[in-house]
């Protein structure tokens, strides 16, 4: 049985003051101990965060990070520094990242090597756009990109990932996937992980939806055979985030 989680993606959002106390707040309210909650949080709100929620149950991912162990990369922040403020998660290949940084699935698949190298889980995403949707390519597209994702990763390492499908046409756009829509990509996401890693793999990795999930339709999307939470932009900085992490309860 997949336990499920409920990540936020807080994004560029939340300056260290304003990220304390949207800490502090969510803290008392997003106690589920059949979810893992995560609030990934920009780099410079790291420390201020995790010591906010230290005692809790709540875990603290990046939003990114480089896949260089340290040095003259100006600007970037490395696995090392990560792990030492206290990351369990990062994002890695969030299709904003994807877009506007360029990042390629050779970039994102050597992050994914180093954060597994330093015991970092990496939340790996993918999606289609529109086009890409209307034009009925979705699945073979998300298969490369998982492909790609994954190359080179083991059988050992690929069952410690998180996969997160977020179709970028639902991100931002308050557009959700349908319940089924997002179940059929999901599903066939671990059927690919199947065929390459065999069914252990396959029926532990987690799954993740996001794109517009809110505190109205959680519920039905978590329900999904093939989802095992959701990944929450928007709605994480709101209280409105503790009702989908409670959303079995509501
Ligand atoms: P929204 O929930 O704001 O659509 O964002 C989804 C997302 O990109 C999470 O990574």
């Amino acid at each position: 049985m997949r336990r499920k989680m409920v990540a936020g993606n807080w994004k560029m959002n939340m300056t260290p003051s304003q990220a304390v106390k949207l800490a502090g707040d969510l803290m008392p309210l997003v106690d589920n101990e059949d979810v893992d909650v995560v609030f990934c949080v920009p780099a410079i709100d790291i420390v201020p965060v995790v010591n906010v929620v230290k005692g809790s149950n709540i875990l603290i991912g990046a939003e990114d990070m480089y896949y260089e162990e340290k040095g003259a990369y100006t600007g970037e922040v490395s696995p090392e520094m990560l792990v030492d403020a206290g990351v369990k998660y990062v994002i890695i290949g969030h299709s904003e990242r994807r877009e506007y940084f360029k990042e390629d699935d050779t970039i994102i698949n050597k992050k994914i090597h180093k954060a597994l190298q330093y015991n970092i889980v990496p939340i790996v995403c993918c999606g289609e756009s529109l086009e890409q949707r209307e034009t009925g390519v979705t699945l073979d597209f998300i298969k490369k990109q998982i492909s790609g994702a994954f190359k080179h990763i083991s059988p050992e390492q690929a069952i410690k990932c998180v996969i997160a499908y977020e179709p970028i046409w639902a991100i931002g756009t308050g557009r959700v996937a349908t319940s089924e829509q997002a179940q059929e990509v999901c599903k066939a996401i671990r059927d690919n992980i199947r065929n390459i890693y065999g069914p252990v793999v396959a029926e532990q990795i987690r799954i993740l939806y996001g794109g517009s999930v809110n505190a109205a339709n959680a519920a039905e999307i978590f329900a999904q055979d093939d989802i095992d939470g959701g990944l929450v932009g928007g709605a994480s900085l709101k209280l409105e985030f503790a009702k989908i992490v409670n959303y079995d309860r509501m």
